[in-house]
Order: structure tokens, then C-alpha cells, then sequence
């Protein structure tokens, strides 16, 4: 009989976590490795939140487990956040707190779909949610998108791969990895598709706040006032720098909370009691360092672009947000790898360079650099990748 169960073996580990350990193994080797693998930004938490979690931590009320769904004040916080940054009204029971965006997508995932249901999944697409949708019996259907395109969907894509089974679309704007951010247009045309067929949507708006030309990433659940078929995730990992903390959350209309609620009941309790009140006071709090940091990753992101564009045979859309660059490195190969996957392995172990290749994300020829380091280690970083491909 075999030990680990049928469902588990066929999820691959998360290939950026895979990454980022292996680099932290040769670090501890005591060999110098420039970290572009991470998807987590390299600031503290701003101190006002760190000191917001002192206190609650000295408050024996918070060492005790708070209500399923997360602490009321954050539920209310979220709910208002949602309404100025998603144009949507939410009340706070429609509001569930996770264990990062990452559980809140698993969540909602476990929350509407049923084995056979076909997921629409724009593709490239961040590693999680294949293993999500594949955990809750859902068959990932992906919608393919080119680089000549700036890695969007268009309703007719869309249109072109639903069938009778498709109950949910996973919109993500700005991407990881693609750094693509829908237009308020594109997002309306999309909602509105899916709210004529009856197609869920899954919107993951973690970037939401962090984009370089739009402000703030337009929402797809904006096409209504009030929540119809549309599930967003966000949380406080990227917007704050809080990636540890492990705060996310779950916005929906309230029988699909309630379902996710139940879930979590069961999975984890709760949150964190402390960490939620972290994140209460980032959201409450002065909201400057994320103007700060914002203004940072779009310095780095020129740097970063204009060295990735200067590498001979490599191919780049400009980044609209998060903090990624997404190359296409096809020819910069030269037929010299058979598979990005190989060229990353030979990156880290030869040049001293953590980055995550295209395959991850259902991207051969691809590889995702994340500039969420300082400007001197993107400089030496870039240099090392572009002696290594010259060779
Ligand atoms: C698109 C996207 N959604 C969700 C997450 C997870 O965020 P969290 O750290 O809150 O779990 C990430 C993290 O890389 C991400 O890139």
C-alpha cells in the first residue's frame, strides 16, 4: 500500500518556496548567493505595527483563540478596504481572515468547487493555485496568453475555453508572474462576461496596491455594488511587508464564507490572535511606508528592467506592478539548456543567482526575477546572470 495518499503525491512542493530554501542551504555553506527567487519584500514591518503587536501580546486576552473567521475590528477593517480599494460595499460578515492569501485562495477554492467543475486559469500562473484547484477536485483549465499581449486574458480567450463545467475563473491583476494589470475596461468587459454565464471569480488582488502606472490595480468586483459571484483574496504579506506574519484574507458573499468558515473551524481555529492585531493596526495605522515602499520596488524595477533588457537574445514586457520581471530567455539559451528549469538549477549552483523558472508557472523559456532586494544586489546579481549567459 502506499504511504503518502494518492491526492498529496500528485501536488508538487511550492517551486518558489523550493527555491528560496536552497538558497538559504548554500548560504549556510558560506556561499554568497544573490536572492532573486523570493516573492516577499525585504523591508521591516513598519514599526507602528510591530509595537501594536507588542502590546497585544501583553494583553492575556490575546493569548486565548479568537472567533473562526478572525477578530470583528479586523473583519470591519478589511470589509472598509475592500469598499476603497475594490469598490465593492462589504459588510464584515462577509469577511473571513486566513493564514495568508495563500490559505484564502485554498479556502475559496474548497468553498466552490466541486469535483468535475472546470477552473479557468490564466496561464502563466502563480505555482498555488493549480495545486489548490487540484486539492478541491477541480479540473484547471488554462487559458494560454502571450507575451505580444502582455499576458492577458480578453473575454473572447475566455469564451473560447468555457464549457458547461466552468464554474470559476481565477483573475489576478497585477499578475505574478506576468505583472500584467488589467485596465478598469479589461476588468469590466471580464466581470461582465462572467456575471452573464454564471462564472465565478476568483480575484486575487494581493498586489493590488502595488502598481507603477494605474495606482490602484482596478477590481473586477467594481462591474456591482455589492458582492455577486466574486471572491477576493488580498492580505497584509505584500502591502505592509508582513510575508511572516501570515495575515491574508477571504471577502464573499456570506454562504460562501459561511462554507469557508466552517472549513477553517475545522483546518486551523483561527489566526494568530497577536498577528491579527498586527494587521489591524496596518490597516487602522499611517499608511506612508506603503507609498514609501511602492516608490522603492518602482526604482528597482527600472534598474532591474533596463539590465534584463541589456542581456543579449532576452525578450521583457515592462513591469506594471508587483515586483517581478518576467523574461522571456528562449534565445539567450541558445539551445544550451533543454528546459528553464535547467538553466535556473545552473544559475543558483554556478553563478550564485536564486531565481525561479518559467515551468513553475506553466512558462517554459521563461524565468521570474524578483527585485524586492536592494539596488547594489540587483546590480551584482544581474551582472553575474549576464556573464554566465555569455559564456
Ligand atoms: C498572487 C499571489 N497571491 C497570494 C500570495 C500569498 O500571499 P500570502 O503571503 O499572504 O500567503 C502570493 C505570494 O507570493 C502571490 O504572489
Amino acid at each position: 500500500m502506499r504511504r503518502a495518499s494518492e491526492r498529496l503525491s500528485r501536488i508538487p512542493p511550492s517551486a518558489t518556496l523550493g527555491i528560496s530554501a536552497r538558497a538559504r542551504e548554500l548560504r549556510a555553506q558560506g556561499i554568497d548567493v544573490v536572492s532573486f527567487g523570493a516573492g516577499e519584500p525585504d523591508f521591516a514591518t513598519p514599526e507602528h505595527v510591530v509595537a501594536a503587536a507588542a502590546r497585544a501580546c501583553h494583553d492575556p486576552e490575546n493569548h486565548k483563540y479568537t472567533a473562526s473567521a478572525g477578530l470583528r475590528p479586523l473583519r470591519e477593517a478589511i470589509a472598509e478596504d475592500a469598499g476603497r480599494y475594490s469598490a465593492v460595499e462589504v459588510d464584515w460578515s462577509e469577511v473571513m481572515v486566513t493564514n495568508g492569501a495563500k490559505q484564502a485562495v485554498f479556502q475559496a477554492f474548497a468553498a466552490l468547487i466541486d469535483p468535475g467543475d472546470e477552473v479557468l486559469l490564466p496561464s502563466p500562473h502563480w505555482v498555488t493555485y493549480p495545486a489548490g484547484i487540484e486539492l478541491a477536485g477541480g479540473i484547471t483549465v488554462s487559458v494560454p496568453t502571450r507575451i505580444e499581449d502582455e499576458f492577458k486574458v480578453t473575454v473572447e480567450s475566455l469564451e473560447r475555453a468555457r464549457t458547461d463545467r466552468t464554474k470559476l475563473l481565477v483573475f489576478v491583476s497585477p499578475s505574478n508572474p506576468t505583472v500584467a494589470v488589467y485596465t478598469a475596461e479589461e476588468a469590466r468587459a471580464i466581470g461582465e462576461w462572467a456575471l452573464a454565464n454564471d462564472v465565478w471569480v476568483l480575484a486575487d488582488e494581493i498586489y493590488q496596491r502595488l502598481t507603477y502606472f494605474t495606482g490602484v490595480a482596478p477590481s473586477i468586483a467594481a462591474v456591482t455594488p455589492r458582492l455577486e459571484n466574486w471572491v477576493l483574496v488580498n492580505g497584509v504579506a505584500k502591502t505592509y511587508s508582513m510575508t511572516g506574519w501570515r495575515v491574508g484574507w477571504m471577502v464573499g458573499p456570506s454562504d460562501i464564507i459561511e462554507a469557508a468558515n466552517s472549513h477553517q473551524s475545522h483546518a486551523t481555529g483561527n489566526v494568530n490572535n497577536v498577528a491579527q492585531h498586527a494587521a489591524l493596526s496596518a490597516l487602522r495605522g499611517p499608511q506612508e511606508t506603503v507609498e514609501e515602499m511602492r516608490q522603492a520596488f518602482d526604482t528597482r524595477r527600472k534598474l532591474m528592467l533596463s539590465l534584463v533588457e541589456d542581456i543579449p537574445g532576452v525578450r521583457c514586457v515592462e513591469p506594471q506592478g508587483a515586483f517581478y520581471v518576467f523574461p522571456d530567455v528562449t534565445d539567450a539559451m541558445r539551445g544550451r539548456w533543454k528546459k528553464t528549469d535547467a538553466l535556473a538549477t545552473a544559475i543558483l549552483e554556478e553563478a550564485g543567482v536564486a531565481l525561479v523558472s518559467g515551468e513553475s508557472f506553466g512558462a517554459p523559456g521563461f524565468l521570474r526575477l524578483s527585485y524586492a532586494t536592494g539596488e547594489p544586489e540587483i546590480e551584482r546579481g544581474m551582472a553575474r546572470i549576464r556573464e554566465f549567459l555569455a559564456v
